[in-house]
C-alpha cells in the first residue's frame, strides 16, 4: 500500500521533474571579422552566459567549415545564402526543436532578424540584436582589428560601387549598404536589405513571422565609431538626400505604414530599446548581465 502511494506520488511528480530543465536554448550569430568560437570574443561571451544561466544550451553559428572560412564568409558569402545555411543548421539541431532565443552581434543582429522573418520553424522567442544595423550603413569609418586585409578589400569594393551587381552578389557589407543620396538605386539594386525591409513589395509572410517574436531587443552603442549612423541599430537612418540628419524608427514609413509589423509590436510592448554608453560591442560584462541576460533566462 505504501509503495503504491509512493508510486502515485512519483507519477504525479514526473512531469514536473521532466520540465525542471526550463532553460530556453540560445542561438548566437557573430559579427563582421569575427567567428563563432573565438575564445577572446564570442567564445568568452558564451562562457559568461553559461555561467549566468546554468544548464543553458548555446549554439554559436559557424557559417562554413572552420574559423577561417567562418570569418571570410562574414565578408564574402552572399547574406541570403548565409541565412539559408543558418536556417538549415537551426532546423537540424534537435536541441532547438522546441524553440529558442537568439542573440546577434553587429551584422549578426540583422541576419538573425532575417532568420525570424524567413524561417518560422522552430520558433524564435526573443531576438536580441546587439548593435545590428537594421537600416544598413553608409560608411565604415573603422574596422574590427583582426581582419585588416579583408576589411581593406571590402572598402575597395564599396568604393567601386556598392550597387554594381558583381559587388552586390559577392560582398556582404554591400548587401546592407544604404546610400541616402541615392535611395532609388538602393531600392532597386540591394539584393538583401531592401528585401527584408519591404522597400519594394511587402511580403506578408515577413510581417506575420516577425510578429511571432515575444520580445525584439535592440541595443544601440551610444559612442559607436564603427557604424554610420549608429541609429541604424534602432532602425533609424539618414533622411534622404543628405547624411547628417537622422530619422527615428517611429518616423519611418516602415513604421508609419507598418510594413513589417513593428508598429503593432511596439504597441504590444514587444520592442525594447537599450543603449550601452560605449563604442561598438564594447559593453561591460556587468552591463551585459544586467541588461541582456534577463531576456535569455
Ligand atoms: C538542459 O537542456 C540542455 C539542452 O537540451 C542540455 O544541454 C543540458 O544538459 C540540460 N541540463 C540539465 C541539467 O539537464
Ligand atoms: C515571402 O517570404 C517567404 C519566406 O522567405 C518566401 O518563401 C516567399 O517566397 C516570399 N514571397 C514573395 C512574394 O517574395
Ligand atoms: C559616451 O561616453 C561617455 C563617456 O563614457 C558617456 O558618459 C556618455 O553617456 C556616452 N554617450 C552616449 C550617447 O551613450
Amino acid at each position: 500500500m505504501e509503495v503504491q502511494i509512493f508510486l502515485v506520488f512519483l507519477a504525479c511528480l514526473s512531469p514536473v521533474l521532466a520540465t525542471t530543465n526550463s532553460t530556453v536554448p540560445l542561438v548566437m550569430w557573430h559579427g563582421m571579422g569575427d567567428s563563432c568560437c573565438n575564445p577572446l570574443s564570442l567564445g568568452h561571451i558564451q562562457t559568461l552566459i553559461e555561467k549566468e544561466v546554468p544548464g543553458i544550451y548555446v549554439r554559436s553559428l559557424e557559417i562554413g567549415d572552420g574559423i577561417v572560412e567562418d570569418t571570410t564568409n562574414g565578408f564574402l558569402l552572399n547574406v541570403n545564402k548565409q541565412v539559408e545555411m543558418a536556417c538549415q543548421k537551426i532546423k537540424s539541431d534537435p536541441k532547438l526543436a522546441n524553440g529558442y532565443n537568439s542573440m546577434g552581434f553587429s551584422q549578426g543582429g540583422q541576419f538573425l532578424r532575417t532568420v525570424a522573418q524567413r524561417c518560422p520553424s522552430p520558433p524564435m522567442f526573443n531576438l536580441i540584436s546587439v548593435g545590428g544595423q537594421h537600416q544598413g550603413v553608409f560608411g565604415f569609418p573603422r574596422c574590427p582589428g583582426a581582419s585588416v586585409s579583408l576589411c581593406d578589400y571590402m572598402r575597395k569594393l564599396l568604393n567601386l560601387g556598392a550597387y554594381i551587381s558583381f559587388v552586390q552578389d559577392n560582398l556582404v557589407q554591400a548587401e546592407y549598404w544604404q546610400d541616402p543620396l541615392n535611395e532609388a538605386e538602393y531600392r532597386q539594386k540591394s539584393i538583401y536589405l531592401a528585401d527584408i525591409n519591404q522597400e519594394n513589395k511587402v511580403n506578408e509572410t515577413y510581417k506575420t513571422n516577425l510578429q511571432k517574436l515575444k520580445k525584439f531587443v535592440m541595443v544601440m552603442f551610444g559612442n559607436d565609431t564603427m557604424v554610420q549612423p549608429k541609429e541604424s541599430e534602432w532602425f533609424g537612418f539618414y533622411k534622404a538626400g543628405q547624411d547628417k540628419e537622422v530619422y527615428t524608427l517611429q518616423e519611418s514609413p516602415l513604421y508609419t505604414q507598418d510594413k513589417l509589423g513593428l508598429k503593432a509590436m511596439d504597441k504590444q510592448g514587444k520592442l525594447v530599446f537599450l543603449t550601452s554608453p560605449t563604442d561598438h560591442l564594447q559593453f561591460t560584462e556587468t552591463w551585459f548581465v544586467q541588461n541582456l541576460v534577463p531576456y535569455i533566462k
